[in-house]
């Protein structure tokens, strides 16, 4: 192995032998996009923080989306936008079977069967104080109570036709419960991706400017449920759980500055790893592609390339549609 016998440029001297030792690609089938829907028709808005990303209607996303889909996009996942009045402290509307979420999925799966569509079950945009789970007086998230809930809303998503649930809220056994109902309403074939290693990030904040529930928030934090952003070895444990309560999938969150953990988790399961690469993040990489610091095709080409050199599965991306078409023109 010296050199001159060995030149390791020989390797990367031309396009084609660049691609040919390539060890890792990005495709659309990589790529899950997740979008914030609006109630109502024929409405667009866009999110200060997040540049370049829009809430939009069913009927507009549906019109985004089927092109995107023709191009190879396999999979969406739904954020909704709960206006203020169907807030409150029990997070009833979640799984109201004629909430916004349940109605999208029925309408995106009857116009686009083949799109996989992933739900957020976590009670967030539904809670009038913005939390994940259902409080007590003293303002505790109580787990076993949230479960209560999650287990009704991942219920009723599943029953409006999502192929999978994605429990993003990091209540303590959440799993098990959900695929236990799951099993028992005849949805043996909703997957669950489980937001296993969810980290309490600052990286969050575009994304809930974006569905409204920053100001029901206010101040409190999820650092009681979501994990410390210092630790490592915590979120083994945390994936090895949901796998055990039946998680399909699980996901790790944010992405970029966590990619250690996504390849620890790639090395130890053997379940398929998604990765998201959250609102804080696309807002830095957007805010100095606006500012025509960084060029914007190449560096999020290789921010993708870099969750898939670290052992993703499926990254969920702001960027998705915008890859899809740089990918399949
Ligand atoms: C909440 C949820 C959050 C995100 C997805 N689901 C925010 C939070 O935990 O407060 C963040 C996604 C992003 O920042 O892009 N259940």
């Amino acid at each position: 192995m010296q050199y001159p016998f060995t030149r390791k440029r020989r390797l990367r001297s031309s396009q084609a032998i660049r691609n040919l030792s390539a060890e890792n690609h990005l495709t659309v089938n990589d790529l899950i996009w997740p979008v914030f829907v609006l109630d109502g028709f024929n409405r667009t808005e866009d999110i200060t923080a997040m540049p370049g990303v829009k809430r939009m209607s069913v009927d507009v996303l549906l019109d985004r989306l089927k092109p995107l889909h023709e191009k190879g996009l396999n999979a969406i996942a739904l954020f909704p936008v709960i206006e203020a009045k169907h807030k409150t402290d029990d997070a009833a509307e979640a799984w109201n079977p004629e909430g916004l979420v349940q109605r999208s999925v029925k309408t995106i799966k009857s116009a686009l069967p083949d799109l996989m569509v992933i739900t957020d079950v976590a009670l967030d945009p539904y809670t009038s104080h913005g939390q994940d789970g259902i409080i007590n007086e003293q303002g505790e998230i109580l787990n076993d109570v949230t479960i209560k809930a999650l287990v009704m809303q991942a219920k009723s998503h599943a029953q409006a036709g999502a192929d999978v649930v994605a429990p993003s809220d990091m209540m303590d056994g959440r799993v098990g419960e959900i695929r236990h109902a799951l099993e028992q309403c005849k949805c043996h074939n909703t997957a669950i991706l489980s937001y296993a290693a969810k980290y309490a990030s600052n990286f969050y904040g575009p994304f809930r400017d974006a569905v409204g529930s920053a100001g029901n928030l206010g101040k409190s934090s999820k650092e009681s449920y979501q994990m410390n952003p210092a630790n490592a070895l915590e979120a083994i444990d945390e994936i090895a759980m949901d796998i055990a309560e039946g998680a399909d999938m699980i996901m790790v969150k944010p992405g970029m500055p966590y990619l250690d953990i996504i390849a620890m988790a790639k090395s130890q399961f053997n379940v398929p790893v998604c990765a998201y690469h959250v609102s804080g993040e696309y807002a830095m990489l957007q805010s100095a592609i606006d500012n025509g610091y960084l060029a914007e095709q190449p560096a999020v080409l290789e921010a993708l390339i870099c969750f898939k050199r670290a052992g993703t599965d499926a990254i969920l991306t702001y960027y998705a549609d915008r890859v899809t078409e740089w990918l399949n023109p």
